[in-house]
């Protein structure tokens, strides 16, 4: 497994209590939305040790016509050594994409029998080379095709195995969104995220939080809303206008690590969390955790690019990030970015990595 940072390393939380005292399930279910080529095993083990997330998924494992071995999956899921979670606890689904049955369905037999805590199933990636090969996306035009992967995979795992499933609101139009819906509900998976766009509407502004309302409507199953719930007045509204008080956060909770703590905090009255933001301090501390996280784990060069991604997706909600952004953006190595961070004055008190702090972490298992 990733090894945790102890909880000396991390930012203080701004709320006033812990999150770890939040047992699992109360208030929101919150869920870190998969995102390939942000959401790894790094990525899942910091924002699980943030807390306020119930739920996450790997980055796609994508089946064409063969039963994967084992080593693909650990390679996608290393939590599988760990029970399928992270160390603070979040269960890690395994995420499939694909567009046949029966492949699909073998491959989902074998998540299941390596241990992952469940299966999440992508009909939403609007990647053209990913929709020309039949998966993603381009299935959402013919919603008995999901029907048809769900209902395969229900016949090769037991009845309550977690088989859930992500969609978009259709790939051209909205027309089908309640046949996506049923498909999804009646095929047999246990739950549905919905991004609220269609395939062509990529991430465009805004999210049609209104379809969900529809989906769920015709729902037997519990539907979780999804897409561009920036801060809590976002999650305040999202949940007005589709009715869900479950919400899937991706590029969302990349800008702002503490989102799920704050609706967590929103949705637990009882006890007594306040739903304070963090602070730019606060939030650059993490940012120097992840890098030197991904430094000690990782070659320079990994840590180099997965520090401006972080950054530039934090700029979403932290204009100060584009700053630091600026003053790194073409730099490569740990001196030459710690040398141009301490030139930024204002947050040289908070920059504590030091190229020496490399190996002071234990070794990576990844
Ligand atoms: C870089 C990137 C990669 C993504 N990869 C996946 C993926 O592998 N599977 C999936 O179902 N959705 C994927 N998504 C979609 C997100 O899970 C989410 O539905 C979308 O970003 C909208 O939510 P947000 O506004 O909270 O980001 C990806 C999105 C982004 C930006």
């Amino acid at each position: 497994m990733i090894p945790s940072s102890s909880s000396a390393d991390r930012p203080a939380s701004n709320n006033s209590r812990e999150s770890e005292v939040l047992p699992p399930g109360e208030g929101a279910f919150v869920s870190l939305a998969p995102m390939e080529g942000v959401v790894d095993p790094i990525v899942r083990q910091m924002w699980s040790a943030v807390g306020g997330i119930d739920h996450m998924v790997t980055e796609f494992v994508r089946v064409t016509d063969k039963t994967l071995p084992d080593h693909v999956f650990y390679k996608y899921s290393p939590e599988l050594k760990n029970g399928g979670l992270t160390d603070a606890g979040t269960p890690v689904y395994v995420q499939l994409l694909g567009g046949q049955p029966e492949p699909m369905a073998e491959n989902a037999f074998k998540v299941f029998a390596l241990g992952a805590p469940g299966l999440d199933l992508n009909f939403g990636c609007p990647a053209k080379t990913v929709n020309r090969h039949d998966g993603g996306a381009a299935l959402l035009k013919n919603p008995h095709r999901l029907y048809d992967i769900i209902s395969a995979i229900r016949k090769v795992v037991p009845k309550s195995y977690p088989v859930t499933a992500k969609v978009r609101l259709g790939f051209e139009d909205k027309s089908l969104v309640r046949e996506i819906s049923q498909a999804c509900s009646e095929g047999g998976a246990l739950r549905l995220t919905v991004h609220a766009r269609t395939k062509v509407e990529g991430y465009k502004p805004p999210a049609h939080w209104e379809f969900i309302a529809i989906m769920k409507e015709v729902s037997k199953i519990p539907v979780i809303a999804n897409g561009d719930i920036w801060n809590l007045e976002d999650y305040r509204r999202c949940r007005e206008i589709s009715g869900c008080t479950d919400v899937a956060l991706g590029r969302c909770l990349m800008a702002r690590p503490d989102l799920g703590l704050q609706i967590k905090a929103e949705t637990t009255t009882t006890r007594g969390l306040s739903a304070s933001a963090w602070d730019w301090p606060t939030t650059f501390k993490h940012v120097q955790l992840f890098y030197q996280t991904n430094l000690d784990l990782m070659s320079e060069q990994y840590a180099a690019r997965r520090l401006k991604q972080y950054l530039k997706m934090l700029a979403n909600s932290h204009p100060e990030a584009l700053e630091v952004f600026a003053q790194i953006k073409r730099l490569h190595g740990p001196d030459e970015i710690l040398h141009e961070l301490q030139q930024v004055p204002e947050l040289s008190d908070y920059l504590q990595i030091s190229p020496k702090a490399k190996g002071d972490l234990p070794s990576a298992h990844i």
